[in-house]
């Protein structure tokens, strides 16, 4: 098998919750697995295992405490553990994609520009952007009357497919998702299930979390069960 995009090895974390004297939270030990190029792996366990905080930990937005995060940037090999914050920024722009839980709005910015930003700061021609994001939002179903206004005002849903589009539409080889479908119709679920598949033709690596159990079962390989990193007790 070709080499892994991802390869996380022994990383733990615990939060210390200052406001609570101190107090000590394990999320995570020991934790490790690979992922490779073209393959979607879901984090699985319940409510509060630590999936979120990994895949903060695996983008670089959560210090960890010990182990590696070796992310594969075309000839080089990156730790998001300890590299320095620059080379963390240029690795975001070139490799690694995350899409949150929620759309961050940024204010008096239109959907279509929301979704066509990632595209024009890799270098691609305003109106050439703007066609892709368009092309993407109508996949997705959002009503074209709403593509010059800013999201701040859209429902859940409408946010979260602007979201997915923004988060889909340049290419990274490393993609990071968290809940994406969460509040999401049957329909547009469908839609985000084929974007999904068509990333992974692409040879795109997906690490995500995937509640629903048929968007999961439709886009996975694998599953790695979080809880399987052994929670220490306080
Ligand atoms: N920044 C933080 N500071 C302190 N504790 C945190 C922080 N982030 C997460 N936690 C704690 O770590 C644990 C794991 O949280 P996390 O959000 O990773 O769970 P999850 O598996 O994603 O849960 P869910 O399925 O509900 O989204 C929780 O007990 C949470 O309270
Ligand atoms: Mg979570």
């Amino acid at each position: 098998m070709s080499e892994p995009i991802l390869e996380v090895s022994g990383v733990a974390k615990t939060f210390i919750l200052h406001l609570r004297e101190g107090a000590k939270l394990p999320v995570v030990e020991g934790a490790g697995f690979d992922l490779h190029a073209g393959e979607c792996v879901a984090l699985g366990g319940p409510s509060g295992a630590g999936k979120s905080s990994l895949l903060k930990m695996v983008y670089g937005n959560y210090r960890v405490d010990a182990g590696a995060i070796r992310v594969r940037d075309g000839e080089e090999t990156v730790d998001v553990a300890t590299t320095a914050p620059r080379r963390l920024i240029k690795l975001r722009d070139t490799t690694m994609g995350y899409v949150s839980q929620f759309l961050r709005v940024i204010p008096r910015v239109g959907a279509l520009d929301v979704v066509a930003e990632p595209l024009v700061h890799d270098g691609v021609p305003v109106a050439q952007a703007r066609a892709r994001a368009g092309a993407l939002l109508a996949r997705l179903n959002l009503p074209e009357r709403l593509w010059q206004l800013p999201p701040a005002t859209f429902s859940g849903g409408e946010q979260q497919r602007v979201n997915i589009a923004r988060g889909l539409i340049a290419h990274r080889p490393l993609l990071l998702m968290d809940e994406p479908t969460a509040s999401l119709d049957a329909a547009n679920r469908g839609v985000v299930v084929e974007l999904i598949e068509e990333k992974k033709r692409a040879g795109v690596g997906i690490l995500g979390i995937f509640h629903d159990t048929e968007v999961r079962e439709a886009v996975c390989d694998r599953v790695i069960d979080v809880t399987s990193f052994g929670r220490a007790a306080a």
